[in-house]
């Protein structure tokens, strides 16, 4: 078993595995970290079939007793009735806070079953098997847990930082392209806000292998552990994001994906930083050109203005300023914050 240990020092460390094969040997690795016999496996309908009986054959060949409870795959089931069935799967099957949950999947399965952890009989451990290239460089790390409501995403959540995280980039393989691409828009963020080798390597035709996978973990892990909640620096993960769900929203959700969304967010934003002369000159060309690489959208059809108020609306409720995240050069990211009407101001002004 190969593997390589990227070491996460939040309040509560924990190690990530990543290596091609370790969902196999899963068992295993979770063996150390617990004194349990009894895990439940939460997957989606998707990922179970896939990967669910290869998780739990590992989990018996290193003596746990394991249950496999299983809720529809995609966004639509990340809501308080799954979170409900999951208790539910807990408490019948005699589940204590001793235990241990195994979230199979990609973020939806991560963000709902974290959630649980954080919350079943007061905090359950658990492990993260990410199986999507976002789960992997992005929703796997940093503790964040939550569901959504009618009235938005990830309104009601935790901060729950997992035991464990097993990567294992081979399960990338029976991912749909679309599903792939929208990850890679996370993971060039990722390289655009703090490592800008790593963006030149992409740029230049490096693989999304293991040790891509590697690096870009290590951006979050970074970026996490100075800000594990959020007060500062993490900030900069959302790069790309204000104008991202303000595009998302224009037009319904219904267009383009998160990932796409934000890859069109991180252009504009960019482009018109580099116009107030905020920005290096010929960033925004470089974004747009690894973006296209990985058949990332870079614009759409509504205007400026149109996203602009989306975005205004959205980020007025909270307290009547928005804090952008621009970058001075790739790999150097910073937050400038500006009231509504500068916001304003900032995209429809060119000086
Ligand atoms: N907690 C965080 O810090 C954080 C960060 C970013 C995003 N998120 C959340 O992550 C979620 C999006 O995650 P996602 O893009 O992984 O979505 P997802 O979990 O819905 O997975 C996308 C689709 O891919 C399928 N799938 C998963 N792994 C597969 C595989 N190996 N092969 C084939 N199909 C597979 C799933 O069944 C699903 O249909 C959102 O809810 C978002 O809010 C959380």
């Amino acid at each position: 078993m190969q593997s390589r240990t990227i070491h996460v020092s939040t309040g509560r460390s924990y190690d990530i595995e990543a290596g091609t094969g370790l969902l196999d040997h899963s068992g295993e690795l979770i063996r150390p970290i617990t004194k349990t016999q009894n895990v439940a496996v939460i997957s989606d309908s998707t990922v179970a079939k896939l990967y669910g009986d290869r998780m739990m054959q590992s989990l018996a060949a290193a003596g746990f007793t394991a249950k496999l409870h299983i809720f529809p795959a995609g966004e639509k089931s990340k809501n308080h009735t799954t979170l409900l069935g999951i208790y539910t799967f807990l408490a019948q099957n005699g589940y204590t806070r001793a235990d241990l949950i195994v979230a199979l999947g990609g973020g939806v399965v991560g963000d709902v079953s974290g959630f649980a952890a954080a919350t079943y009989m007061r905090g359950i451990d658990f492990v993260q098997v990410p199986t999507t290239l976002l789960a992997e460089v992005d929703s796997s790390i940093g503790g964040k847990t939550a569901v959504d409501l009618c009235e938005g995403k990830n309104l009601v959540g935790a901060f729950w930082q997992p035991r464990l995280v097993i990567c294992d980039p081979s399960t990338l393989k029976t991912l749909d392209s679309r599903i792939f691409s929208d990850g890679m828009a996370e993971a060039i963020k990722h390289t655009c806000i703090r490592d800008s080798a790593l963006f030149d390597a992409l740029l230049g035709g490096a693989a999304v292998d293991e040790d891509f996978i590697c690096r870009n973990i290590d951006i979050k892990r970074r970026v996490v552990e100075r800000d594990e909640r959020e007060s500062g620096e993490r900030m900069l993960l959302n790069f790309g994001h204000t104008l991202g769900h303000a595009i998302e929203k224009t037009y319904n959700f219904e267009t383009y994906t998160h990932g796409e969304a934000v890859a069109i967010g991180m252009v504009l934003i960019t482009r018109q930083s580099e116009k107030k002369g905020l920005t290096q000159k010929g960033t925004t060309k470089k974004i747009e050109t690894l973006l296209k690489k990985f058949g990332l959208p870079t614009e759409c059809s509504a205007s400026i203005d149109d996203i602009v108020k989306a975005a205004a609306s959205d980020k007025k409720r909270a307290d009547g300023g928005i804090t952008l995240v621009l970058l001075r050069k790739i790999g150097d990211a910073f937050l400038h914050r500006l009231s509504d009407a500068d916001f304003r101001r900032f995209f429809l002004e060119d000086e």
